[in-house]
């Protein structure tokens, strides 16, 4: 008897314990009070295509349950789309040799090319229920947003209609909207101003970098040819001798030493420590307007993952398109008027209604 009654005990502790995981997961935002660009709604596919946000999130735990890494680019992906000619799926297509596309500009370089590769097979899933209905850009979206939840982080809404734009922008465009790693806090901030995001979302966001991988290059100035003081001594040794043992590596290292692959709040944890990879996440903590904010997500992961979706919701939303601007892409690498597939496809369904 006694021990039936301690192994219910367990039991009951034990989903509790779960139960309590699960909330921690979930943010309670109230979604009536945060604004949303015209065109735009929560309820956007809830008739058009009900099961979208399930096709998508049972699609890529599938994905991440053989490569959590996919998640970060997928994350990525997402930032580096609103950033560079709003939330238009345009760092999705491909250019030519003669016209490079936003992708062959260098802070694209190393974006991963499998996930435009997942967010194309998510594309050709939904369309196959739905029809095309649904925009690159919104997947996209969804697609970053299940890669936080199931990194670990935070489940929010995200509004949804996005439409696909179609033109890419230029290199020098992209260049300029897209900040570097080697830029402090002064410049992020007034680059973040721009696209009406406050010092507030920019701590938040850089949290992303609780994920994912960075190349050598994206930090080398902060080891050779002196050590940046503001990174602490061991954490640049390591660095020095068992990822960037030259200059001129090509290596690669996790971008949050503590938990690599899960998202949660250990990023400012190592800010705090010194142990940001980048000038751009490191100065965080020491510029007097954000070392407050990175402290305060430090010591409450709860705060920080309230403050990401929200500045998440807020990114999301950069220069949309919407109603009859832009289009729906039948394949997100292409827009529709280069589309040799969907070209032929149109003329034999026009041939097929003048018979
Ligand atoms: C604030 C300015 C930001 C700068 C300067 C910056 C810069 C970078 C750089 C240089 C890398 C490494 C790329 C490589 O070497 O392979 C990187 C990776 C990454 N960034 Fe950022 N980033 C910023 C903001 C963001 C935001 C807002 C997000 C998302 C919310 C984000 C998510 C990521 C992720 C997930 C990775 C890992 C990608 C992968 O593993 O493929 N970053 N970032
Ligand atoms: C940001 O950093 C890049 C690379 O070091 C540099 O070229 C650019 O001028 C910086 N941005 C600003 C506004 O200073
Ligand atoms: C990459 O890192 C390894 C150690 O992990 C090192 O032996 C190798 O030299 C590095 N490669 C380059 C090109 O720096
Ligand atoms: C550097 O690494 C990336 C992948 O991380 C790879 O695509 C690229 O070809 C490499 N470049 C060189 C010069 O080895
Ligand atoms: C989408 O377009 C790209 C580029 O033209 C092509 O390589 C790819 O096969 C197309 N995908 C589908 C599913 O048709």
């Amino acid at each position: 008897m006694a021990g039936f009654a301690s192994f219910s005990c367990v039991l009951l502790i034990s989903s509790v314990l779960l139960a309590s995981y699960a909330c921690a997961s979930e943010v309670e935002l109230d979604y009536a009070s945060i604004p949303i660009e015209t065109g735009l709604s929560w309820d956007f596919h809830d008739s058009s295509c009900p099961k979208l946000e399930s096709i998508i999130r049972k699609e890529l735990k599938k994905i991440f349950k053989k490569d959590i890494g996919q998640a970060a680019g997928l994350l990525r992906v997402h930032f580096h789309d609103c950033f560079v000619q709003g939330c238009d799926s345009s760092v999705l297509l491909d250019g030519s040799a003669s016209r490079p596309s936003e992708q062959d500009a260098p802070p694209n370089v190393f974006l991963r090319a499998k996930a435009f590769e997942i967010i194309d097979d998510l594309r050709e899933l939904v369309h196959k229920k739905c029809g095309r209905v649904v925009s690159c850009s919104d997947i996209t979206a969804l697609a970053a947003r299940d890669s936080v939840f199931l990194s670990g982080g935070p489940d929010y809404e995200v509004p949804l209609g996005r439409r696909d734009g179609l033109s890419f922008a230029t290199q020098e465009a992209t260049l300029q909207n897209l900040p570097s790693p080697q830029n402090n806090t002064a410049i992020l901030i007034d680059a973040l101003a721009l696209k009406n995001l406050d010092a507030t979302d920019l701590v938040a966001l850089s949290g992303g970098h609780t994920i994912g991988l960075a190349h050598c290059s994206a930090f080398i100035e902060r080891l050779y040819p002196t050590q940046d003081p503001t990174m602490d001594k061991s954490f640049a040794a390591d660095l020095k001798k068992d990822v960037c043992p030259t200059t001129d590596s090509n290596n690669t290292t996790v971008e949050d030493i503590r938990t690599p692959d899960k998202f949660d709040n250990k990023y400012y944890v190592n800010l705090v420590n010194r142990q940001g990879l980048f000038t751009s996440d490191q100065d965080l903590y020491t510029d007097s307007r954000t070392k407050d904010i990175v402290t305060s997500f430090a010591v409450n992961e709860h705060l920080f993952f309230e403050q990401f979706a929200k500045s998440m919701i807020k990114m999301g939303q950069l220069t949309v398109l919407t109603g009859n601007a832009g289009e729906i892409r039948a394949n997100c690498s292409v827009r529709n008027a280069d589309n040799v597939k969907l070209i032929k496809t149109v003329v034999e369904e026009e041939e097929a209604a003048e018979l």
